[in-house]
């Protein structure tokens, strides 16, 4: 006999339904045994349900009904009856299903923690009983707004004449940043495939082939430190475009970006949206993903650091300066809580934080370097009022005073409860520098990746001053975070030769790692460019996740292994030899 089929989802019922028979399938939630009545709750992806069998019920139902467990997995049929007494907090809770019958198609040993929503479980249990863990509501929601997000930027992009094409995952070993992951070949020993970090050239190779618009869901992996918004392989909703400029390609992204938050979670976002240059965004919120849903600024306060005789002041002004925020009503402030912004800034690698209230008499840790006329002037710069706050971070490099103070203003945003946290706000960062310098190697490295463009009118200064060339590269951010980031490629082949020396590329370097491209280029190449959004941070974004691990099935944790399969493993060595490969004992089981 075949499987009778489902008439009915638990979570679906409602009052409309009473007097009609259901036949049902789920998991039991919770069983009680009243005596003479037995209620189970059932539960199946799209939620609950009450069964009863009270003392109408046939002998077998009731029999069954008793031996039920949590998480057994059940098919009942019934007649849909309004409750006696409604359950306000069940979206069910104004009927239940009669039973008159009951199966038990699968037994559980009992699981180890609650199916419940928003348990507060050890991550790592969770993670081993993933299985269990997906069928909680809240993962099961994840799951589904990932689903329709996905599908949306299908739609949106197949609307819009993009073509969805698949690239390859066993890829040449072209590093774009992270370190590869690496899979040995057995047909060639000693030779290896690269797992892709992106579609990046692959993308650009389909403009090349004259695609025009490309769209894909693709699997990218990268093996770099993870933290709660990385993971070593993810999702991207990657898109490349031919014959587009900057403008062109964040036109109709942010038309995408709109209509997928009006569609997700009912947000009208005003078009266009903001754009900071890098070194606005920089300069103001010591961040490129700034956070804009809260004030504090930072300010530059060096001239009034000037002259004063505190070593680490003198030190900064050599050759970076000093910074400051004002803190509205920061005076409340603990000293611990004001040590603790201190810790904040060291971890970011800033020199010097040193802070300053004004009021009737001032309070603070570099006081005695301000007399009476530099504190007028510095509350007159930094529009203090009595009992303000001025943070102050000191440092010799002038980029990294901005970045400690940038973590230092998320911190005290954090402290003082100043994000709005009802608000979405998105922004692009354009204009970033084309490279930034590797300090361990000492060597220019490309701050995005080696095939994003100059700015035309910064290319003289590729060959004397390339530090101070801006490339045409631009990052989406929500609410603090980076959702996205892309550019516009180089496509004359001379320039992307420059760029390749000018990263320390031999001609020899450049035509083993990247023949194949410099090859293509020399076949027509059109003007294009894209970008890439992390599906993964865009769907934790919008369903409030605080981990990207939540939004993605079989999430891998800080070390990069899987907690429920306990990958990675050892293998066979007749696998190993097979592939002409040996162990280094000595790192064996590190
Ligand atoms: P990029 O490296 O900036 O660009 O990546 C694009 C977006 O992907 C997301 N992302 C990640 N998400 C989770 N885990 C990670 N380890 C991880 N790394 C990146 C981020 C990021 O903004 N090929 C280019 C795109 C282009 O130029 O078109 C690229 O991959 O949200």
């Amino acid at each position: 006999m075949g499987m009778e089929a489902r008439s009915d989802y638990c979570g679906k019922l409602t009052a409309e339904d009473v007097g009609r028979e259901t036949v049902l399938y789920g998991w039991c939630h919770k069983q009680r045994d009243l005596g003479g009545l037995i209620f189970i709750t059932l539960r199946d992806r799209s939620g609950e349900v009450q069964l009863v069998a009270d003392d109408t019920a046939p002998d077998a139902v009731r029999e069954t009904a008793f031996k039920v467990r949590g998480e057994f997995v059940l098919k009942a049929k019934g007649v849909v009856q309004l409750r006696e007494e409604a359950n306000p907090h069940m979206k069910t809770g104004a009927v239940e299903v009669a039973l008159t019958s009951l199966e038990v198609l699968g037994t559980s040993k009992t699981p180890p923690f609650y199916i419940e929503p928003n348990s507060d479980v050890n991550e790592a249990l969770r993670l081993e009983y993933r299985f269990l863990d997906l069928r909680r509501p809240d993962m099961q929601n994840n799951m589904m707004v990932r689903h329709r997000v996905t599908k949306f930027a299908r739609d949106f992009f197949d609307q819009e004449g993009f073509l969805e094409i698949e690239t390859p995952m066993f890829i040449k070993s072209t590093p774009e940043g992270a370190r590869d992951y690496l899979v040995p070949s057995r047909v060639f020993p000693g030779q290896f495939f690269a797992l892709p970090q992106s579609p990046q050239l692959f993308k650009q190779l389909l403009m090349v082939a004259g695609y025009d618009r490309y769209m894909q869901i693709a699997r990218c992996f990268r093996d770099e430190d993870l933290r709660a918004d990385r993971q070593p392989e993810f999702t991207q909703i990657d898109v490349e475009m031919s014959f587009v400029d900057e403008d062109a390609v964040i036109e109709i992204n942010e038309r995408f970006l709109a209509a997928l938050l009006k569609n997700q979670l009912d947000v009208e976002l005003t078009l266009p949206l903001p754009r900071l240059t890098y070194a606005e965004a920089m300069s103001r919120f010591g961040s490129d993903k700034p956070d804009l849903r809260f004030g504090l600024e930072l300010k530059d306060v060096s001239a009034h650091a000037a002259g004063i005789e505190f070593a680490p002041f003198v030190r900064a002004l050599a050759t970076g300066s000093v910074l400051a925020i004002p803190v509205p009503g920061g005076g409340t402030l603990s000293r611990r809580e004001l040590d603790g912004l201190g810790e904040v800034m060291k971890t970011y690698g800033g020199d010097t934080f040193a802070w300053l209230v004004k009021g009737e008499t001032w309070r603070g840790s570099v006081l005695k370097f301000f007399d009476e006329d530099r504190r007028t002037k510095l509350a007159d710069a930094l529009s203090l009022n009595d009992g303000d706050l001025a943070v102050l971070v000191a440092d010799p490099d002038a980029e990294r005073a901005q970045t400690a103070l940038g973590a230092v203003r998320l911190a005290l945003a954090d402290k003082l409860n100043l994000i709005r946290g009802d608000e979405v706000n998105l922004l692009w960062v354009t204009d970033f520098p084309l490279f930034e310098l590797d300090e361990e190697e000492n060597r220019l490295v490309a701050k995005h990746h080696p095939f994003t463009s100059p700015k035309d009118e910064d290319i003289p200064l590729l060959a004397g001053n390339p530090r101070a060339v801006r490339a045409k590269a631009y990052d989406i951010i929500y609410n603090g975070n980076e959702i996205g980031g892309g550019s516009i490629r180089i496509h004359r082949p001379e320039l992307q030769e420059q760029m390749f020396r000018l990263l320390g590329l031999t001609e020899d370097d450049a035509e083993a790692k990247f023949g194949f491209l410099l090859k293509a280029f020399r076949y027509g190449v059109p003007p294009h460019g894209g970008i890439a959004y992390g599906l993964d941070r865009l769907v934790m974004l919008l369903t409030g996740s605080q981990s990207i691990r939540d939004v993605i099935a079989f999430p891998k944790v800080q070390n990069s292994s899987d907690l429920m399969t306990k990958a990675p493993s050892f293998v066979d060595p007749k696998q190993l030899l097979e592939l002409g490969i040996a162990i280094d004992q000595e790192k064996e089981g590190c």
